[in-house]
């Protein structure tokens, strides 16, 4: 295996206290790079991605080859209210990283959104579709790729994701479950289409795309999603389902469709977000699992970790 240089023998990972950054962590020392690279995972307290000095300090200047970005602002209606911060992590953020990056003869791998497309299409975002978001979340994400791209045409991949979940932290997942156990009834949208993503399953892509960042061998944009195409409301029906098959919930509680219109959110939403993901499928390693295995397999680690539902959701 070719490396850049045989002399950087580590792999940064920025806001580590995030929900895909810790399934790249769990996942890290089963992974072929695990053998050539060290993980050095680093929280918003110990590295603020917004603040030069903090950059300079905290990275080894000489030894990284390759930095994953997964921090972000990741609060979607905050955003709307909080647009300086929005732009700081989502933009300034990236952009300081690729500084960095090329100053220091070192790759960025930068994780991007679904929220950079404005929902219009019918079929899934290839690759070359044009961004055109429509809320600050999505703005300031594509913000930060287009700064990434501008300082490290050569040397960087963007990875765009959607509706990640994983069986801690805030998303739709445990949102959901919460609700299934707090309450009688419950209201989703059934007129945003999606494509859900399991961190762990986007975790292996990372780092098979990381291990080419470092070879040389990979390129600008790619789109990951666990291969479905389904409305929130199906979503929620298919966390139910397993949940209740799984003995995760006890009781079904009736679910009603409603329109985004009869839902109230700061933030505009695109109303279709999959994205193709072929091109990735085609170029890494990648997991087979359909979404719903990829579903099954996170309820069973909340089995596992023998996690109390109405805690930390
Ligand atoms: N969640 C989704 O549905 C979704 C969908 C599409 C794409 N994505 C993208 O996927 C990536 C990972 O998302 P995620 O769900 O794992 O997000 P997450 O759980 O919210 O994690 C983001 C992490 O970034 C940290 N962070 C915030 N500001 C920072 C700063 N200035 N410096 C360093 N770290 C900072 C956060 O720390 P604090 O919690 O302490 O603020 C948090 O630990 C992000 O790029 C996100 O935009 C997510």
């Amino acid at each position: 295996m070719k490396l850049s240089s045989p002399l950087k023998n580590s792999v940064v990972l920025t806001g580590s206290s995030g929900q895909l950054s810790q399934s790249i962590i769990k996942l890290w020392s089963s992974h072929p790079i695990s053998m050539t690279h060290t993980l050095l995972p680093f929280s918003k307290s110990q590295l603020d991605i917004t603040d030069p000095k903090s950059i300079d300090l905290k990275l080894p200047s000489k030894d990284v080859a390759v930095l994953i970005n997964t921090a972000a602002y990741t609060d979607v209606n905050g955003a709307e209210i909080n647009h300086e911060i929005s732009y700081e992590v989502n933009a300034l953020g990236p952009e300081l990283l690729s500084k960095w990056a090329h100053n220091h003869n070192a790759k960025l791998l930068q994780v991007s959104t679904d929220f950079v497309f404005d929902g219009n299409a019918s079929v899934p975002y290839d690759i070359y579709a044009t961004p055109n978001p429509i809320n600050i979340y999505g703005l300031s994400k594509r913000k930060g790729e287009e700064c990434v791209i501008k300082k490290l045409p050569e040397s960087s991949s963007i990875v765009r994701t959607s509706a990640l979940y994983s069986s801690t932290g805030k998303n739709f997942v445990n949102t959901m479950l919460n609700l299934m156990i707090t309450r009688d009834s419950l209201s989703v949208i059934d007129d945003q289409i999606i494509s859900p993503t399991s961190s762990n399953s986007l975790a292996k892509v990372l780092m098979s795309i990381a291990q080419k960042l470092v070879e040389g061998t990979a390129h600008k944009i790619y789109h990951w999603n666990d291969g479905g195409t389904l409305s929130w409301y199906d979503f929620a029906t298919e966390i139910q389902k397993e949940a209740l098959s799984l003995g995760l919930l006890t009781t079904r509680i009736p679910m009603a469709r409603v329109s985004s219109r009869d839902y109230e959110s700061i933030a505009q939403r695109p109303s279709y977000s999959v994205m193709d993901r072929g091109k990735t499928l085609t170029n890494f390693e990648c997991p087979k699992e359909s979404w719903q295995t990829q579903l099954n397999t996170v309820l069973k680690k909340k089995i596992e970790k023998n996690s109390h539902l109405t805690a930390g959701l």
